[in-house]
């Protein structure tokens, strides 16, 4: 166990490591969010012939790449890892196998280094993104920074859910989604479509050019109106029935209606809820956060909302929505910062442990 004392003056400065999916991710991030470097190795084309992510393939894809990867984060600094005051890393959720690459790479550094190493949700660093800086000193962007507490609408890949943020190290989960998370609906729905993988840009992109109105699909209505939860799976089906019985949409254009009317659904659900949770609890702020909040229909949308319900909206940059490093760095140097520290035997796990009746729990309590 170390100490963190900032080995030279200013804030303390973190190297993020990233593997919990399919990219391999380094940074370098202060506690104060200024970006020092970001890197990131997509296995995007190394998965797109299986339509998906294969996990076995994604851990060794991760293994042949770490090495670079960190070293061009470090790459980034003068003194490289003597620059270095912390290493965070993703220990969850994500594929276990992904994750182990990440976790043993980050353990054997902060080992061979005697540097202090903190895990970091990788659901809890989506959540922050917002605050990260990545045009040192640009005003604009600290003024795109919520002030704490605010809620949150995480909606990736792999999950959909809302949350009060509190601080740094303290989120609250409303509400999540029962089944599929509203990116995996759009990943499928693509793939359904033929237009591979990953489906959420390819759709967003033909979506912008159809007709929302075009195709008519079930809104999803779990728990009933009032409710926080998310389901996308019936959605997903309405899709796969329409294509059943229309056939495949024969033209560009109709191929954009579908999408539209798909996207419009998916749209309309995440932004009502997100606003819903804003008026629950009384909080006036509203960061849209993970890989779909990249789609130009949700932030649109979620403009036109918050603005008429005097709700100040914050979008991260697209570099900070998608997966990326930078944001576990900054996760972990809040931890850092709260006292939070993790030894040689950080462990990995595949599902949120930390949520546990509604409540995410600090690492440090579970
Ligand atoms: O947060 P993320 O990069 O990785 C996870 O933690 O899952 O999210 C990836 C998801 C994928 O499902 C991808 O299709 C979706 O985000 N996505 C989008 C867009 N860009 C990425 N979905 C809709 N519109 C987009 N522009
Ligand atoms: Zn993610």
């Amino acid at each position: 166990m170390h100490a963190v004392s900032a080995r030279r003056p200013g804030p303390l400065r973190v190297l993020g490591i990233e593997s919990s999916c399919d990219e391999t991710a380094a940074a370098v991030v202060s506690a104060d969010g200024v970006v020092h470097s970001d890197i990131i190795a997509s296995q995007i084309a190394i998965h797109a012939p299986y339509g998906g992510i294969v996990p076995e393939v994604a851990s060794r894809a991760h293994l042949g790449s770490i090495t670079a990867v960190v070293e061009a984060a470090l790459g980034a600094l003068p003194d490289g890892l003597a620059d270095v005051d912390a290493i965070a890393v993703t220990n969850g959720p994500g594929l276990v196998g992904a994750l182990l690459v990440g976790v043993q790479f980050a353990k054997a550094l902060a080992f061979s280094r005697g540097l202090p190493i903190v895990g970091v949700d990788h659901l809890v660093a989506h959540l922050l993104a917002v605050h990260l800086r990545r045009d040192a000193g640009a005003l604009e962007e600290r003024a795109r920074e919520p002030a704490y507490p605010y809620i949150a609408l995480l909606a990736s890949g792999g999950h959909t859910a809302l949350y009060e943020v509190r601080s740094g190290t303290e989120q609250v989960l409303l509400g999540q989604t029962r089944d599929d998370a509203a990116g995996e609906a759009f990943d499928k729905v693509a793939k359904l479509l033929g237009l591979g993988y990953p489906g959420g840009p390819r759709v967003d992109q033909l979506a912008a050019q159809g007709d929302a109105r075009a195709v008519v699909l079930p809104r999803p209505n779990v728990g009933g109106r009032d409710s926080l939860e998310f389901s996308f799976s019936g959605l997903k089906t309405a899709v796969a029935q329409h294509v059943a019985k229309q056939g495949a949409p024969r033209d560009e254009r109709a191929l954009a209606d579908l999408c539209a009317s798909f996207q419009g659904v998916i749209v309309e659900t995440l932004v009502r809820k997100s606003v819903l949770a804003c008026r629950a609890l009384d909080l006036p702020r509203l960061v849209l956060s993970g890989g779909v909040a990249a789609n130009r229909g949700l932030r649109a949308r979620a403009a036109e909302v918050c603005a008429r319900e005097r709700i100040g909206l914050f979008v991260p940059s697209l570099a900070s929505c998608t997966d990326n490093a930078a944001m576990i760095a900054y996760a972990g140097a809040q931890r850092l910062a709260s006292g939070a520290r993790d030894d040689l035997t950080l462990t990995v796990y595949p599902r949120s442990p930390s949520v546990r009746r509604g409540r995410i729990l600090d690492v440090r309590e579970r």
